[in-house]
């Protein structure tokens, strides 16, 4: 097999690079996703109450990230020069005894739900509704990458070696699933790992670290580090011993870190400006559902949120589902995660900027349905917004805001709202709620986006189900699907066994 084997429509950003020979992805069996806690069982709602009557005044983390936050450039040369010594007894280890420690990172993360459920609540706003399936997909990785591993070690033919030392930059708004993810991916494949967690996020990752090194992943081999300082920042990226970087942030983190080191071995996952198609065909009332759920789960603070919803046709022209879509919205409460009715948290930080302009001002031609309201006096809590009016080639048509405001845009046709979509430079997520299977499969051939959508919403990517990874703008580098079958060969080289 070679790279002309990947299936056609395969976009660039998802080949994997450096390599002769592609192997077949790894096999299916073996795993299983973890479930949610259920709050329809009485237990798990007591056991969400305990948890968050502590989330208010919670400092989990603290300790661990005040311990490893890193002030000085010798002292981040030495823990880097420490992580590459480290790595090739990792490597050597072998793929069975390292998928054993990351079967058992996977059991340490589900014996710890409770501490990452506080520590996001406390530190990310993230309500438990949100937080305990991001804990479930930390746990998914790791029994999946280690399986996964045992198979790159038993591929015919074809010898993989990994990279000495990835570092891991995550973002802070899924601030365990998704550096759990990209750690536990680079370790399965035998990768040494320098992670620094996003300063929003420093104590979530602090902890989901804290699993890892319980589980028997050497303290050398998984290396904390906090850096407050751009210079030490930019060090770490440009650093010789480094030989992967997973980015998952903004288009423009990518072009920073490139400004750094032009030939930097990247493997990032950026921006999104996700839309959900809605056609005549659709069951309306889950549409309206999945619609108000993927734009304002999390705050619509998601890489893959539902930004923009295109109603075609009778669905655009009838007030039926515009109204469904405002008692849906309107009717999330919004508040702290310790506010027990709140489905809708927090942002990070007070709305600024483009975020602050998209949820206080409306672009020519364009009206709220449902105005945004803050409702605290920092601005980090607001009632979402829906807009309608939104133009083709407007800003908001064009901008991802990451914030709790939808846009409305309407369509004649299913073409001329996969037009509109398509015409957005980003391509992560995209939905379509349609029942008419005609559509569905035009749609599915001619739409521009990594991880595509029928009748579900548009965040909650599910590890093996839905390998998530974008096209477009929304990938930068060797990018391939996190929780795919391929992920693992972006951490090494194959060679031909006899070479
Ligand atoms: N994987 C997340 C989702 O699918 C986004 O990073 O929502």
């Amino acid at each position: 097999a070679s790279l002309a084997d990947m299936p056609e429509g395969v976009p660039a950003s998802h080949r994997v690079q450096d390599r002769t020979a592609v192997p077949e992805p790894a096999p299916r069996e073996g795993f299983r996703n973890t479930p949610d806690s259920d709050p329809a069982i009485a237990a798990n709602r007591a056991w969400a109450a305990e948890i968050v009557a502590r989330m208010a005044t919670s400092r989990r983390g603290a300790e661990t990230i005040a311990a490893h936050t890193v002030s000085d450039e010798a002292v981040l040369d030495q823990r880097i020069r420490a992580a590459a010594a480290a790595a090739a007894a990792w490597r050597d280890l072998g793929a069975d005894a390292r998928a054993e420690i990351l079967h058992r990172a996977g059991d340490v993360l589900e014996a710890r739900r409770a501490e990452l459920v506080e520590v996001m609540g406390a530190e990310c706003g993230k309500v438990v509704e949100q937080s305990d399936p991001e804990v479930s997909e930390a746990i998914d990785f790791a029994h999946y990458y280690a399986e996964h591993a045992r198979h790159l070690d038993r591929v015919d033919g074809a010898r993989f070696t990994p990279v000495g030392v990835t570092v891991v930059t995550p973002p802070w708004n899924f601030p365990v699933a998704i550096p759990a993810g990209s750690t536990l991916a680079a370790l399965a494949a035998g990768s040494a790992v320098v992670i620094k967690p996003a300063a929003l996020a420093e104590r979530s990752g602090a902890v989901m670290v804290e699993a890892l090194w319980e589980a028997g992943v050497p303290r050398d081999v998984l290396t904390l580090v906090q850096v407050s300082e751009n210079d030490l920042g930019r060090q770490l990226l440009t650093h010789p011993a480094v030989e992967r970087v997973v980015l998952t942030g903004a288009y423009e983190t990518a072009e920073l870190f490139r400004s750094f080191r032009p030939d930097l071995p990247l493997l990032a996952e950026t921006s999104g400006k996700n839309a959900v198609i809605v056609t005549p065909s659709a069951d309306l009332d889950l549409a309206a559902k999945d619609v108000a759920l993927s734009a304002f789960g999390h705050a619509g603070q998601k890489c893959s949120a539902a930004s923009l919803v295109v109603l075609v046709g009778s669905v655009a022209t009838s007030r039926r589902f515009r109204d469904q879509l405002v008692d849906a919205v309107t009717s999330l409460e919004v508040g702290m995660p310790w506010d027990d009715a709140a489905r809708v948290g927090p942002l990070i930080e007070p709305a600024q900027g483009k975020l602050l302009r998209a949820l206080t001002t409306l672009e020519p031609g364009q009206r709220w349905v449902v105005e945004p309201r803050r409702l605290d006096e920092d601005g980090r809590l607001w009632r979402p917004g829906i807009r309608e009016g939104v133009q083709p080639g407007s800003e908001f048509h064009r901008t991802e805001y990451f914030g709790p405001v939808l846009g409305i845009m309407t369509a004649e046709t299913l073409d001329e709202a996969i037009e509109i979509v398509n015409a957005i430079e980003y391509g992560l997520t995209s939905g379509l709620h349609a029942l008419d299977e005609a559509e569905i499969e035009r749609w599915l051939s001619r739409i521009e986006a990594g991880n595509v959508y029928v009748n579900r919403g548009t965040t909650g990517a599910i590890v093996q189900r839905q390998p998530f990874g974008g096209w477009k703008k929304s990938a930068v580098g060797a990018g391939t699907k996190a929780g795919g079958p391929h992920y693992l060969f972006g951490f090494g080289t194959w060679t031909d066994a006899e070479s």
